[in-house]
């Protein structure tokens, strides 16, 4: 029983900790559309008076009535009058729901469209490591569906302020014909306050709670759906596995959330009975005091409206409140993940990347860790790159080949050691200018569902509408061929996902990654395994242009394929993440190590 209590306190403290989101929340509400939230604020405030004066005029009416049944010869004009500002109260209201409505409908676009930005924004400034970090990557998750899946949250914010004055006006009218009906009520809502709230934060903790469910859901509709998966499905018959396995895993979902429903209904029930004896309790008091003779008719009128306003708005009071609470933990995930901050950014004095290279990269002592692993993938590795020159690096899969060209647009930062460009450490350069030196096309590059011409020009967005650049970049990559060969040509579509995409091979996507490397026109060029994908002959094509193109340039290559790695002018070989051997072709070669065996062993294999 104690501990129930103790975790029932702990969630409580958690939910109203929640609470705290609110403000946060009303700043970006506010930067949302400032004057969309003043027309919704003043619209609700109005509306929010109306039940009061709709009663009180409905008051005045009655007693007018009254008076005239009894003494005849009354003047009308003030009935018609009373008459004409009810009507005007109704159709004030009507306008205004409707108005909200607009609003409403309004803010909440606005909201989604700016804190969606804000998310794909912040992401961006993120390090890599955050995205390679499950955990991170749920926070994620979680604050992208914010975006959208809140906005109910913003009309219950609206509605608990119309709510609230409401409440305050008609309790004001209640308390001035009796205080103690007014506080029989309150304590006829309280139990139910307390029970939705408890309900709310145990739909809280489920709902976190079944967030890995939820996306191993995900993961399993996506396999079943993926045109990257239904090859092998396919031949596997694996169809009736996920079914069978999806299944199971919803069924759990479904059971834990009804398990709540059901439990919450039989509360639901139980403080609902409690609130109706509060508010029929004081209406009978109300109903004695009127046939005693101590309220007229209209005062009964009104009291006994204000009463059953009162008790429906403290119920509504509570219950946006509870519901407020509840999806405010949920802001949670997005405040907590739109304050990551990038570990790796910019010092204060940063100072731009040098356009002309002058000395090149040289690493000292590097050693890495990916964080959180304990196991160096790189050991103090000492390598230096002069300008223009064309360093090939080989290795077996898993040397930390990757890992190393991570390092030098500072995706990460070494775990010791350091880097430096032309003799200033990585660390004190501007960030965004040093990136804007490097062209790189990583082993898993992005095939972008876009244009052949957007494939291109992201490379460098300044050069979008740079005809000559965009046409000299497809020429040199090879890609030009391919999009000759398309029927929109530049304007096609690739990529399945859109109507009318062509989808491409491998090795065509990879010449679209080579002409965005090209187009950036940068003074370092990554290429880690661009060319897996090409056979022999389109690689040897590639890199043959490839070498004329980094002319002055400084220039790393990952590649299996040796004949193509001979031309570079130095060879770097990995393993275990220490520098095994290093010299040109020859060098190599004539040393009989490492690279002479994989060499014979590749050519071999053509003989
Ligand atoms: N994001 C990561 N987090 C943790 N370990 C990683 C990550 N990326 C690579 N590794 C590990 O680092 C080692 C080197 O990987 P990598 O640099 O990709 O090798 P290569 O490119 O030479 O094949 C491997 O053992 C790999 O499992
Ligand atoms: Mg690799």
């Amino acid at each position: 029983m104690k501990r129930h209590w103790n975790t029932y306190l702990a969630m409580r403290k958690n939910q109203l900790r929640a609470l705290k989101n609110i403000p946060e929340l009303m700043v970006l509400l506010w930067s949302s559309g400032s004057v969309l939230v003043v027309a919704e604020l003043a619209s609700r405030l109005t509306l929010g008076l109306l039940p009061l004066a709709g009663l009180w005029v409905g008051k005045l009416i009655v007693d007018f009535v009254l008076a005239a049944s009894k003494h005849s010869g009354q003047d009308p004009s003030r009935l018609w009058f009373l008459l004409a500002v009810e009507f005007g109260i109704g159709c004030l209201g009507a306008v205004l729901a409707r108005a909200i409505d607009y609003w409403d409908s309004r803010i909440a676009d606005e909201f989604a469209k700016h804190s969606s930005l804000l998310v794909m924004k912040h992401a961006s400034t993120l390090d890599l490591q955050s995205f390679e970090d499950p955990v991170f990557y749920d926070t994620l998750e979680r604050a992208r569906c914010q975006t959208t899946d809140r906005i109910g949250i913003l009309k219950n914010l609206g509605e608990l302020l119309q709510q609230g004055v409401t409440l305050i006006s008609l309790s004001i009218g209640v308390m001035m014909f009796s205080p103690l009906m007014f506080a029989l009520l309150i304590l006829a809502v309280v139990p139910a306050f307390l029970g939705e709230s408890h309900f709310a934060s145990l739909g809280y903790s489920l709902a976190y709670s079944l967030v890995p469910l939820r996306r191993e859901l995900d993961y399993l509709r996506e396999l079943g759906t993926k045109k990257e998966s239904a090859k092998e499905l396919k031949v596997f018959r694996l169809g009736d596995f996920l079914y069978d396995r999806f299944s199971d895993v919803n069924d759990e979902v479904i059971g834990r959330t009804r398990n709540l429903a059901k439990r919450r209904l039989r509360g639901g029930v139980v403080f609902g009975v409690i609130g109706s004896l509060g508010y029929y309790g004081a209406y009978a008091a109300l109903l004695y005091r009127t046939v005693s003779g101590q309220l007229t008719l209209g005062e009964l009128t009104f009291v006994a409206g204000a009463l059953a306003g009162c008790s429906r708005q403290v119920q509504s009071v509570f219950s946006s409140f509870t519901n407020i609470a509840h999806q405010a933990l949920f802001l949670t995930d997005l405040f907590a993940f739109l304050a990551v901050k990038p570990a790796i950014c910019n010092t204060i004095d940063a100072i731009p990347a040098p356009r002309v290279i002058r000395d090149g990269f040289e690493f000292r002592n590097v050693s890495f860790a990916y964080p959180g692993i304990n196991k160096y993938v790189l050991k103090d590795v000492n390598l230096r790159i002069g300008a223009g020159e064309r360093v090939a690096l080989v290795g077996e899969n898993g040397q930390g080949k990757t890992t190393l060209v991570k390092l030098i647009p500072r995706l990460y930062e070494p775990t010791s050691g350091k880097i430096l460009l032309d003799g200033i450490d990585l660390r004190e350069y501007d960030i965004d200018s040093l990136r804007r030196e490097i062209g790189v096309i990583f082993q898993d590059f992005v095939h972008y569902d876009m244009t052949a011409r957007e494939n291109i020009t992201l490379g460098r967005i300044e050069y979008a509408r740079d005809e000559l650049q965009l046409a000299e970049a497809a020429r040199k990559s090879g890609a030009g061929k391919i999009i000759d060969a398309l029927p929109h040509g530049f304007d096609q579509m690739l990529g399945k996902r859109f109507e009318d995409g062509t989808d491409l091979s491998g090795g065509e996507w990879q010449k679209f990654a080579l002409a965005r490397a090209y187009l950036r026109d940068a003074g370092i060029l990554i290429l880690d395994e661009p060319t897996a994908a090409l056979d022999a002959l389109a690689e040897y094509e590639v890199f043959n242009r490839f070498a004329e193109l980094t002319t002055g340039k400084i220039a790393i290559l990952i590649s299996h394929r040796l004949s193509t790695v001979r031309m570079a002018d130095r060879i770097v070989v990995l393993k275990d993440g220490e520098i095994h051997e290093e010299g040109t072709h020859h060098q190599l070669i004539a040393s009989g190590g490492r690279y002479a065996n994989m060499f014979e062993r590749q050519a071999a294999s053509y003989r």
